[in-house]
């Protein structure tokens, strides 16, 4: 039946050689709305959003704009078409400026001598009208990831596009950001532009979007006006049958501290231009407590972090109980091998243990029965040790680095931004995996820009800015108001 919303897609498939990414899809969407996509890690939402913007090519299906039927080589020919997709990945070029990256393949002017002043004013233009704030003469290396994706949002915006694609854009935003988001795209859905919103954050679908439609496992198994519905049946809906893993630190409760996990003592770190990276930083973590660390990002974290590890030069005095393990920030740049196979990823950091080599030869029965464990431990999906990590899921992906590190049985877990990308399923074993290492006495030290993560899990939280610890308040009194103060450095304990 044909139709006149701005989007239909029908029946599409995708298969992979090891998995269906889209199994006969549906996705009609109404011009000028704000519409989401939500499903778990891996339930083929990237891949549908990749067919719309010609990136990868369906075996099976079609797609309308207003009614046409249209086929996609490439992104270019989307582009033509008023397509744009922000990614959950961004493609900037870092060395060059915001207005640069922003006309860069599409300058205006003369091919060879390009407008540089015509450039920059409509990038201020845009960056006016649509309340995205930018500085045009920055570089984007020096940017935050929030302002990244403000200068890809404005890269789509420039090149004409009326239908947007966002795939889990808030994934990497603090709180804050988020709010100038959605009020960006709010803006541009009241200018007529269509919004395909990505995620797996119910609480934002329902304050943003105007429809939902959610995937499990490459289908679409449900659509629904987002007044219509509550966050416990979509919820209900992305994971099925399955119990929806609701982890409570106080069934965890650790009774009196018997011993020091790990203990720092004025630590510094130099940083940049003759500063300080990290001032004095003097804390401690008992033996099965969680220590959150809250602060904007880029406020010492993850100098902390490596200095813990190990990974790091510092002054002053850092004392660990035992083994050191880590999951670090950046799963793609430093916790996975992406072109390796999931198992040879579980191994990583671990194969000369005796456990799993002999002196000539690793011993690859006993890797399969580690790696088999792991998968279902952590519910990997698929459950496939051959697969390459970049094969997987974000949150799948995150689960590899987390089940090794853990693993290990660590005295002192240090992690980062755990469950940042992550599927709230995912989200939910993460946590409880750490809620694990904790009750068998390993001292966790989370670094977190997600305030309802670290409120739910730590027993003390602790907040940086700038480098210096501003204040660590035990759970009961930690609230909102005072952390956020002190994340803006407005004030010190
Ligand atoms: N290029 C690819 N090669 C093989 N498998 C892929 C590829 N891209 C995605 N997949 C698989 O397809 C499934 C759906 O992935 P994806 O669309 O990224 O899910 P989502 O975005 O919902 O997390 C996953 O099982 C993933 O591993
Ligand atoms: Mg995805």
């Amino acid at each position: 039946m044909p139709s006149t919303a701005a989007i239909a897609l029908r029946g599409i498939v995708k298969r992979y050689p090891r998995v269906i990414a889209n199994d006969g899809v549906d996705l009609v969407v109404d011009k000028g709305t704000i519409h989401a996509v939500i499903g778990e890690n891996g339930a083929g939402k990237s891949t549908l959003m990749k067919i719309l913007y010609g990136m990868v090519r369906p075996d099976e299906g079609s797609i309308e704009l207003a009614g046409r039927p249209v086929r996609f080589a490439s992104p270019r020919e989307a582009i033509a078409a008023g397509i744009g997709m922000v990614h959950q990945h961004f493609m900037l070029v870092r060395p060059l400026t915001v207005y640069e990256n922003v006309v860069l393949g599409q300058e205006p002017g003369r091919a060879l001598r390009w407008d540089r002043r015509q450039a920059r004013s409509e990038v201020s233009r845009l960056s006016k009208e649509y309340g995205i704030a930018v500085d045009p003469e920055a570089r984007v290396a020096e940017l935050s990831v929030g302002e990244e994706q403000r200068v890809e949002i404005l890269k789509v915006l420039y090149r004409g596009a009326r239908t947007l694609i966002l795939d889990e854009p808030t994934a990497v935003l603090t709180p804050g950001e988020c709010e100038e988001l959605f009020a960006t795209l709010r803006r541009l859905k009241q200018a007529g532009s269509t919004i395909l919103f990505i995620s797996h954050k119910l609480k934002e679908v329902m304050a943003l979007c105007d429809r939902v439609t959610v995937m499990r496992r490459g289908k679409t198994v449900g659509e629904k006006a987002c007044a219509e519905t509550s966050r416990e049946e979509l919820a209900r809906l992305m994971v099925g049958d399955m119990e929806i893993a609701e982890s409570k630190s106080s069934d965890f409760r650790y009774e009196a501290a018997p011993e020091t996990a790990l203990e720092l003592e004025s630590v510094c770190v130099a940083g940049p231009h003759g500063r300080r990276a990290l001032s004095e930083i003097s804390l401690s973590v008992a033996a099965g407590e969680i220590l959150g660390v809250a602060g904007v990002e880029g406020n010492g974290q993850r100098e902390l972090a490596q200095a813990v590890c190990g990974l790091l030069p510092y002054y002053g005095r850092i004392r660990r109980a035992g083994r050191a393990a880590y999951i670090p920030e950046d799963r793609h740049r430093c916790g996975l091998l992406l072109c390796a196979p999931a198992w040879e990823n579980m191994l990583l950091g671990r194969h000369r243990e005796r456990e799993f080599s002999s002196p000539l030869s690793l011993d690859q029965a006993a890797i399969r029965r580690y790696g088999r464990a792991l998968v279902s431990d952590f519910d990997l999906r698929p459950p496939d040790l051959e697969q390459r990590a970049a094969a997987f899921s974000g949150g799948n992906q995150q689960k590899i680095v987390v089940g090794r590190e853990l693993s290990k049985s660590p005295r002192v877990l240090v992690a980062a931004h755990p469950t940042r990308g992550v599927d709230i399923g995912a989200a939910a074993l993460i946590h409880d995996r750490i809620l694990r290492a904790k009750a068998a006495g390993c001292g966790v030290l989370l670094i977190s820009a997600d305030l309802d993560e670290l409120l739910a899990l730590c027993d003390r939280i602790a907040v940086l800015y700038s480098g210096r610890l501003m204040g660590v308040l035990p759970r009961g009194q930690a609230n909102l108001e005072t952390l956020g103060r002190w994340m803006a450095g407005l004030e010190q304990a």
